[in-house]
């Protein structure tokens, strides 16, 4: 696991599409080989999603030989709602980019039988190969997509019930009215997102500084899920300074001093990829 410690917010989304950029055509994509990105919600990703489109926009990134897997969606809202995470994907991103829909996969809430939509779910995950880097966020309890505190850490995709601090923290996208929040959400598990070959957890702002201290100075906890990301061989949690104010001094000097040998390492290097190269 590796902490990179940016300026703010707005540096945190631009460092995330560039190694989103980076990693894409690194892996130069194209038919019958798709490049597999899982991919959040919330306010957190949405500078980066911004700047994906730009790229995408000035001929630097294409999303034709790309295939997308959300992390989640709410049980019975339907797409249309404005706070639907499919409304959200189509509006912040899909339809700015040029991914065939077909590719871009967000759970259905409004399925059936939402346990067999689940199992679809992780069956396409595989059909696909698996991911090759899921992008998370984090709730201010440290759950990573929808998996509350408690949640197993070897976790598949589901239908969750959303906690009270979910709910309390959603509640702006509702009009503030908690009781029109949505009581439960398919998400995928932890385990889903442990599979995936690479991870990036997006993590600002001073409300989610103690879930980033849990997750990157305390043991793995299922109470805090996205701690179990410590465990995975290429996760990167990547944050602005305001979340870093509940972690030692030490902690904070150890990464940040992890990144200036570096950039030291990489200072040749154009100046496009020097940020990037981790
Ligand atoms: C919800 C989503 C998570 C997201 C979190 C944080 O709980 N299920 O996937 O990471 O919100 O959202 P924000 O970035 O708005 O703080």
């Amino acid at each position: 696991m590796r902490l990179i410690i940016l300026e703010d917010a707005s540096v945190v989304a631009d460092w995330a599409a560039q190694f989103v950029l980076q990693r894409i055509t690194q892996f130069a994509p194209g038919p019958g080989r798709h490049f597999v990105l899982g991919l959040p919600t919330g306010g957190t990703p949405l500078g980066m999603y911004r700047k994906l489109v730009q790229f995408h926009k000035e001929g630097r990134l294409s999303f034709k030989y790309v295939t997308t897997f959300n992390m989640d969606e709410y049980v019975g809202l339907p797409r249309e709602h404005p706070e639907s995470y499919h409304y959200y994907m189509w509006n912040e991103f899909f339809k700015h980019v040029d991914i065939d829909p077909n590719n871009a996969h967000v759970l259905d809430g409004n399925a059936p039988d939402l346990a067999a939509e689940c199992r679809r779910f992780e069956d396409l995950i595989q059909q696909a190969g698996g991911v090759h880097l899921f992008i998370g966020g984090i709730g201010p309890d440290g759950h990573i997509a929808f998996n509350e505190p408690g949640s197993s850490l070897v976790s598949r995709t589901r239908v969750k019930t959303l906690a009270y601090d979910t709910l309390d923290a959603n509640k702006r996208f509702f009009g503030n009215d908690m009781s029109k929040v949505p009581r439960q959400a398919l998400t995928v598990g932890v385990g889903t997102v442990m599979d995936a070959k690479e991870v990036m957890i997006l993590i600002t702002g001073v409300h989610k500084a103690l879930a980033l201290a849990k997750a990157v100075e305390e043991g793995v906890n299922h109470m805090w899920t996205v701690s179990a990301f410590q465990q995975h061989p290429q996760a990167l949690f990547i944050c602005d300074e305001d979340a870093t104010l509940e972690l030692r001094v030490k902690t904070v000097k150890y990464f940040k001093a992890l990144s200036e040998e570096h950039q030291k390492m990489i200072a040749d290097r154009p100046v496009d990829e020097q940020r990037l190269v981790h």
